[in-house]
């Protein structure tokens, strides 16, 4: 696979991150995207495979059982960008689907080097695809992929495995009137959403027994000791789920179990925690399957066709651009 990267300085950007997040009045925060270093990366793939989080497997169900019919509701010819290739486990079912009508062109984007390589892994053996990757936010990513776009050639988009769910709601529909700028209409969207389920199964799924999601919480501490020459004390955090009934959404959370001081040295910072305060880490939206038609119409596109998965709550939805 080819990569095209950017390397503005992201320690400095991630310094500079940090340091608004964690000086913020009120709750403490840091961005969600600095949970998938190459650790935080590996830790997701076995959540993906924990009994209490089905996300993934649903995810994947609904793509192995609907590649055809979604293959067959595309135009031809066209090229596959997936926003955040993950394993590409998922993706395979779509882009062999597709390689049976033609040769496939796949453009992964992702800010993680680490996923990206994973990607190639997963990927790279698939007769009649050509795989170029972009280390770039999503969207920056998406100009890119649609500047090699040649005529004719449509666009399907990948925004699999819930990662929308991770935007609050209004950034979420900004987003998607954003990425549909840069389409041409019939171009295509395939968008995985989770959809609202029971508290017990939402706790239970973003606090597992085996603390492999508190694992993937914590690393984002240890990151920072080690990209930032911090010193977090992991044991004196906590790993905290909490469902917030307004937001239909799961948080995670990374609760200071004494008062204490951390100081992080590139940022130059010193942080007061009082004990019982937390850093808010990521929230997860959950949708109804009638929200994905209303967010694809708010965002210029139509909902052409959507999959339910039967065991657990998920939709697979393919939306077009008008
Ligand atoms: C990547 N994203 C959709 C996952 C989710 O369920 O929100 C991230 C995750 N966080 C904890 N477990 C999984």
């Amino acid at each position: 696979m080819i990569t095209q990267s950017i390397t503005a300085n992201p320690i400095f950007e991630f310094a500079t991150d940090v340091r608004a997040g964690l000086t913020k009045a009120g709750q403490k925060e840091l961005p969600s995207k600095y949970l998938y270093d190459e650790v935080g990366s590996a830790l997701f793939e076995v959540i993906s495979c924990l009994p209490e989080y089905g996300l993934t497997r649903a995810d994947e169900r609904l793509l192995s059982r609907h590649c055809r019919e979604i293959v067959e509701l595309l135009p031809a010819p066209v090229a596959v960008a997936e926003l955040g290739s993950g394993s590409g486990k998922k993706t395979r079912w779509v882009l062999e689907a597709l390689c049976r009508r033609q040769r496939t062109s796949y453009y992964p984007i992702e800010i993680s080097h680490a996923a990206l390589a994973m990607c190639e892994r997963q990927l790279g053996d698939i007769d009649s695809v050509s795989i170029l990757g972009f280390e770039r936010e999503y969207l920056d990513g998406l100009l890119e992929v649609a500047a090699q776009r040649r005529p004719g050639q449509h666009l399907l988009v990948l925004f699999l495995g819930s990662t929308i769910g991770n935007f609050d709601r209004h950034a979420g529909l900004n987003f998607l009137r954003e990425m549909r700028q840069t389409l041409l209409p019939g171009d295509s969207l395939l968008l995985g959403t989770d959809l609202e389920k029971p508290r017990t199964q939402l706790i239970a799924a973003y606090d597992d027994e085996l603390g492999v999601t508190a694992a993937f919480n914590l690393n984002l501490l240890s990151r920072i000791n080690r990209e930032l020459d911090a010193d977090f004390d992991l044991k004196q955090f906590q790993h905290l789920a909490q469902v917030n009934e307004e937001a239909r959404s799961i948080e995670m959370h990374l609760l200071s179990r004494c008062r204490q001081v951390v100081n992080i040295s590139t940022a130059e910072l010193l942080v007061e925690f009082d004990e019982g305060e937390t850093i808010w880490t990521e929230s997860s939206h959950k949708y109804s399957a009638e929200d994905v038609f209303r967010l694809a119409q708010d965002s210029g596109f139509c909902c052409r066709a959507q999959w339910i998965d039967s065991e657990w709550p998920f939709a697979e939805s393919l939306l077009v651009a008008e």
